[in-house]
């Protein structure tokens, strides 16, 4: 079984920082701590979650804190966070994963069965118009396959869209990709060529291809798969709505 809790902290910045720290050193982070282990039979609990928030200010925070203070990225902080608190757990409980979330649009992952490996997510959004058509399909049969999607006049969405790169930091930064380079690959190759186009008219990788939420994250993922320095591309997920996302993680 597995219990999640999220501690909102306020990191003291520490005289000396590293890189990707950034503005968001003085901002509040957001710290997701998943355990897993059985069902205590007395309390019905995995864990307490009050011995969660201890692991998150005695643990997490004070071991990011150090490698932050040793001139190294967001990424090696979590990771040592992890292994930190990791150690701190006893059996049957296990840390799952830990994640931290420095603003909205970016967070770092570790999970147990890699615990080498960081996951960054950086969220991105573009608007595009289109429409989802079958030319075989009668206009009737458009209306009930695709809905208010197959409108002849296009409409539009508001799309999000996270990047999600692994590997592990490199140890004399402590990044697995600089930000920069990060927001520039993907602003080059996935947000610029469809923002505020129309998918079907206007972008070739739509060329006989319905620009549906599934086809628009495998040709992000092609477009971005080995353009990420040395970070390995591990899912693009697009968001059409709220309510409705695709992700994919290779072929
Ligand atoms: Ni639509």
């Amino acid at each position: 079984m597995k219990l999640l809790r999220e501690v909102r902290c306020h990191p003291a910045s520490s005289g000396q920082s590293g890189p990707d720290w950034g503005d968001h050193g003085a901002a509040s982070w957001t710290c997701r701590a998943t355990v897993n282990g059985p069902i205590d039979r007395r309390t019905g609990y995995v864990f307490d979650i009050k011995r969660i928030d201890a692991l998150v200010h005695e643990s997490v925070l004070p071991a990011m804190q150090e490698v932050r203070a040793r001139g190294l990225g967001v990424a090696a902080a979590v990771q040592c966070a992890f292994s930190r608190a990791a150690g701190r757990l006893e059996e049957p409980v296990g840390l799952d994963a830990l994640e931290l979330s420095v603003t909205q649009f970016l967070s770092f992952t570790v999970a147990r069965g890699s615990p080498d490996m960081v996951r960054v997510t950086r969220r991105f959004e573009f608007c595009a118009a289109h429409r989802l058509y079958c030319r075989e399909f009668s206009d009737d049969e458009n209306r009930r396959t695709f809905g208010a999607c197959s409108n002849p006049n296009w409409h539009g969405h508001n799309y999000v869209l996270d990047v999600i790169v692994g590997g592990e930091p490199d140890p004399g930064t402590g990044l697995v990709i600089e930000g920069a380079v990060f927001e520039r690959a993907v602003k080059e190759r996935a947000i610029d060529p469809f923002d505020h186009r129309n998918l079907n008219l206007e972008c070739d990788d739509f060329k006989g291809l319905n620009p549906s939420v599934e086809n628009i994250a495998r040709v992000i993922w092609r477009r971005l798969d080995g353009a990420l320095g040395t970070a390995k591309l591990h899912c693009v997920r697009v968001w059409e709505t709220s309510k409705t996302s695709a992700e994919y993680t290779g072929p």
